[in-house]
């Protein structure tokens, strides 16, 4: 089984989760791509989507779904996401498709996260993968040399502008043992727009898809 097959039977589960008549929470990234493709064969028995990117907006809308600003939703039942590493917590690095600011806001409003994702993204501690941390442009090399003193060793996304018009640094090298308090001290830092890390909200449910089928947490 490939990797994309494993994040097409996770993204395809996802859709247990989605009731009928409501608005979904849709993130961003390959995975989530195979949930849209999902929601589409169900798109008359939903509402509609708030969507977290440009990206995922443009997939929904040419399959015909509706997209609603999430200044007009006031509570969504899920949000479906992808992540690039995830812990046995259940706290996420989310952030390798430049998308992390607007999916942490969609995820904050979501009563429940569904985390999508194939078997090669589960770890114990995460940091492997490079943290992304989205910077207002000109606060760039300020929150690099802050993010050093982390023990991190932050490289700038060249070419990458968000969304939301900022920049991208991915940071090497880090051990993320406690990833609630990582998240909330790089916030913290003058500058920096949103980190990558889904720790303070974490995932309420994780399918991974496996060659042996997707396995669901909890
Ligand atoms: C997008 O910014 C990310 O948070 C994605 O959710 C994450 O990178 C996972 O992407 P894939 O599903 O493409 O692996």
């Amino acid at each position: 089984m490939t990797q994309d097959e494993m994040k097409k039977a996770a993204g395809w589960a996802a859709l247990d989760y989605v009731t009928p008549d409501t608005i979904v929470g849709v993130g961003t990234g390959s995975t989530v791509n195979h949930f849209i493709d999902a929601l589409g064969s169900v798109k008359d028995q939903i509402k509609g989507a708030v969507s977290s990117s440009e990206a995922s907006t443009a997939r929904l809308e040419q399959l015909g779904i509706r997209i609603f600003d999430l200044n007009e939703v006031s509570e969504l039942a899920v949000y479906v996401d992808g992540a690039d590493e995830i812990d046995g917590s259940m706290a996420m690095i989310k952030g390798g498709g430049a998308a992390l600011t607007r999916e942490k806001i969609v995820a904050a409003v979501a009563d429940r996260f569904i985390c999508i994702v194939d078997g090669t993204k589960t770890v114990e501690v995460m940091g492997h993968f490079p943290l992304p941390v989205e910077v207002i442009p000109m606060a760039r090399e300020y929150v690099a040399r802050e993010l050093a003193k982390l023990g991190g060793q932050p490289v700038y996304r060249e070419g990458v502008v968000t969304d939301n018009g900022n920049h991208i640094l991915d940071v090497n090298g880090l051990k993320i043992t406690e990833p609630k308090v990582l998240e909330a001290h790089i916030n913290a830092i003058v500058g920096v727009v949103t980190n990558g890390l889904f720790a303070e909200r974490g995932a309420d449910v994780l399918l991974i898809g496996t060659p042996n089928g997707v396995v669901r947490k909890p």
